[in-house]
């Protein structure tokens, strides 16, 4: 049986990880996100699809291009957390397990940040740890999927 697919999203800015505010957000680069992914994946025995980009429309297609393939989405929409109610509404539209990830505890920063539209369309949502959230939410969508079975 094919491993099961789990889709990661990367919203906007994320692409500069490393060089931006690395005080904030550590000095891992994308790709390193994306390495400690795929052996997190591996471990787990899922596949994952791991993208970035900094338009709305476009991470709210690929969120529809889930729909049918993934069995679970992993998702820190960055600054479109706070703002995008067609994001949200396109994972509300999702039937499989979504979970949000921040790299930095957002409720520790500027009230704007303390509010994510994406939270509603989410099953669980972890902030703070850096990297290791995407870890953590690879092993919890894993669990979740294994229950489902
Ligand atoms: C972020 C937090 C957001 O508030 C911010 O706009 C980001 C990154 C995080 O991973 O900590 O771009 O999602």
């Amino acid at each position: 049986m094919a491993a099961p697919l789990i889709t990661i999203l990367n919203g906007p800015n994320l692409n500069l990880l490393g060089s931006r505010e690395p005080e904030i957000y550590g000095t891992g680069t994308l790709d390193d996100l994306e390495t400690l992914c795929g052996e997190a994946a591996e471990g787990l025995g899922v596949a994952i699809d791991f993208r970035q980009s900094n338009l709305e429309g476009e991470l709210i297609s690929w969120v529809q291009e889930a729909r049918g393939r993934a069995s679970g989405l992993i998702i820190n929409p960055a600054g479109y957390s706070h703002t995008s109610i067609a994001l949200m509404d396109a994972l509300l539209a999702l039937d499989i397990p979504v979970i949000e990830v921040h790299l930095s505890n957002i409720f520790t920063r500027e009230p704007f940040r303390h509010h994510s539209y994406v939270s509603r369309a989410s099953q669980g949502v972890i902030c703070g740890l850096g990297f290791a959230g995407y870890r953590l939410a690879l092993i919890a969508l894993s669990d979740i999927l294994e229950e489902d079975q």
